[in-house]
């Protein structure tokens, strides 16, 4: 394994050392390397530095020059990365690289399994809080997005070297499990099925049973009365109490499973600790709180207050730690789970994924946490927060009666519509039956997260199903045809190989398409610190774009071509479906091999 440092950070070094060559007095001046249309790269650093030195930047950008020309013939052995550098407008420098240089850099990172692409230097454990339903509910969009998006950011933060601890901080815990386990007890079989139930059966029965609950609840005083008492003996332990709270936590798992399974993403069982798997810290919490000074008694209430939280009224609204009547809620847990993942988990960083609705929530509960002084400057916490899923007519997405979709029938449709795409096309590719359900389904799934991860996440996205299987634009569908060129090309190629010519000169689209490639490593670098996933699904789109140009006007595989043309060709090819492949897998989109 061997990690290859791009041309854009070459370069980048060798300017920033013949500015300081050049310029002594400059100190450490970033020499702002970004790709151009013009040449490959534009240096935009001289402009800024000039200002601060008074001199002209035009006369600095020339001193820069030939600093750098006389440096790489002295240089570092590989002095022909640069082929022609030249002042131009008011003082940028253009750079343009050599073919070689491209293709000997390509070739370092197709020798390797990572492609070249470095682990990140300053690696630390990240828990990231992400897939979390809640118990005896139906999942909804907002899940979805939590589940795709975090899986996304497992994906990558791994790939990058962080350790990752996964942590699905489901809802199973609250006043409403009085409710639905005093009806269980007092209609002891409505759980009741034989083993191996499906998913949609499991929910289909809790929410039966939690609306005929909430129905007797409504109306029935004796029964909310009762309702209450089961409460306090789950909150105290009862065994029998907690043996059929157990049972609303299996089945409910039962069902989020079979969502999870159908999104093909592994959730651990291991990793859902849902709210209650704080319940025996949350005194501690409380007492640290307010012996510290953090929490403060309130109207009978433990409260933190916030400068710059306030109601509409003016008043402040604080973050309630223990309500007036003892119990716990929502914040009591979230800080002890804060506790667990910094204390137990060793967490250098604590990422939620969850809706942008819940920042506030997420605000008080981080700034109390750092007063408490287990958040600090070596453990930070991010909210990963995403926006509201809305339907095609721009509002929130509900159905017609104004109910909340189900995502079971939303993923079954993304399936369906994909699999008519796929059959379409199925017979001139030659697929089986079992290829085209199994091809649907990864093309439907993909459309559905690719849908959610490509566009920057806190944003609102419409869930259109029609545009997300389209075969133009940026979709994953765009992005699976590309892979599956790629192969049928490997296929068709036959007994000539993929093979690195850096003697070659190289065509504008062959420069293009490289020049993309050697950027993956920084783009994924970027992805995992920032936490913003969509700029690599930019990223591919972009490749598979570049891809198709270089199909356009260089052909692979023709008899016109020399071998080593025709070598070296494949070779590009070959490496575009490696990163594609690499890079939808982190998004947790599969490449079908025939499409
Ligand atoms: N179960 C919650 C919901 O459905 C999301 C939990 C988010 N994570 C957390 N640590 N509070 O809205």
């Amino acid at each position: 394994m061997a990690s290859v440092p791009s041309l854009a950070s070459t370069v980048q070094q060798r300017l920033a050392d013949a500015l300081s060559a050049a310029l002594p007095e400059a100190g450490t001046a970033d020499p702002l390397l970004r790709r151009s249309d013009r040449a490959d790269f534009q240096a935009n650093g001289i402009l800024a530095l000039a200002k601060k030195l008074k001199g002209n930047p035009r006369e600095l950008a020339t001193q820069v020059v030939t600093a750098l020309n006389s440096g790489s013939t002295a240089g570092t052995g590989d002095g022909d990365v640069v082929k022609d550098i030249e002042v131009s407008g008011p003082g940028f420098l253009n750079i343009t690289i050599t073919d070689r240089a491209i293709t000997e850099t390509l070739a370092a990172r197709a020798a390797d399994e990572r492609l070249g692409v470095p682990y990140a230097a300053d690696a630390g454990t990240t828990v990231i809080d992400y897939a979390q339903p809640n118990v005896a509910k139906e999942m909804h969009v907002g899940h979805l997005r939590s589940a795709v998006i975090g899986d996304a950011m497992v994906q990558i933060l791994e790939f990058a070297g962080e350790k990752v601890v996964r942590r699905h901080h489901i809802g199973d815990w609250g006043t409403q499990f009085g409710m639905l386990i005093q009806y269980l007890i007092e209609h002891p079989h409505e759980l009741d099925h034989k083993d191996g139930v499906s998913g949609e059966e499991a929910m289909s029965n809790l929410n039966r049973l939690y609306k005929a609950a909430r129905a007797v609840f409504d109306t029935d005083e004796e029964f909310k009365a009762r309702s209450r008492d089961r409460v306090v003996q789950l909150q105290s332990g009862d065994e029998e109490t907690l043996a059929l709270w157990q049972k609303f936590v299996d089945e409910s798992k039962i069902y989020f499973n079979s969502v999870f399974e159908k999104l093909d993403m592994e959730i651990r069982d291991a990793d859902v600790v849902g709210e209650s798997g704080y319940n025996d810290m949350l005194d501690e919490t409380c007492r640290i709180l307010e012996e510290s000074g953090v929490a403060v008694r309130s109207e009978g209430a433990l409260c933190v207050f916030f400068d710059d939280v306030k109601g509409p009224d003016g008043n402040p609204v604080p973050l309630i730690v223990k309500k007036s009547n003892n119990g716990y809620g929502y914040a009591a847990t979230d800080l002890s789970a804060i506790r667990n993942r910094v204390q137990s988990l060793d967490a250098n960083t604590l990422l939620y994924v969850v809706d942008a609705r819940q920042s506030l929530h997420f605000k008080m509960v981080f700034e109390t946490a750092r007063r408490a002084g287990w958040l600090n400057d070596k453990v930070k916490a991010h909210q990963l927060a995403f926006g509201t899923v809305l339907g095609k007519d721009g509002k929130p997405f509900k159905t017609r009666e104004g109910e909340t979709v189900r995502l079971v029938d939303l993923l079954d449709e993304a399936i369906d519509r994909a699999t008519s795409v796929v059959r379409e096309k199925a017979e001139k590719v030659g697929l089986s039956e079992q290829e085209i359900v199994e091809n649907g389904r990864y093309v439907g799934i993909g459309a559905v997260k690719y849908a959610d991860l490509s566009t920057s996440a806190v944003r609102d996205y419409k869930f259109d199903l029609d545009q997300m299987v389209s075969l133009n634009g940026d979709t994953s569908v765009y992005l699976q045809y590309a892979y599956a060129r790629v192969q049928s090309i490997k296929r068709k190629a036959g007994e000539r190989r993929p093979v690195a010519h850096a003697d070659l000169p190289l065509a504008p689209a062959e420069r293009a398409l490289g020049l993309h490639l050697d950027q993956f490593g920084e783009v994924l670098a970027e992805v995992a610190s920032s936490y913003e996933p969509h700029k690599l699904a930019a990223y591919l789109y972009q490749l598979a774009s570049h891809l198709t140009t270089f199909y356009d006007q260089c052909h692979v595989l023709s008899d016109d071509n020399a071998p080593e043309v025709v070598e070296n060709r494949l070779f590009l090819v070959d490496l575009t479906g490696r990163t594609l492949h690499q890079g939808m897998a982190l998004l947790g989109i599969r490449t079908p091999e025939r499409l």
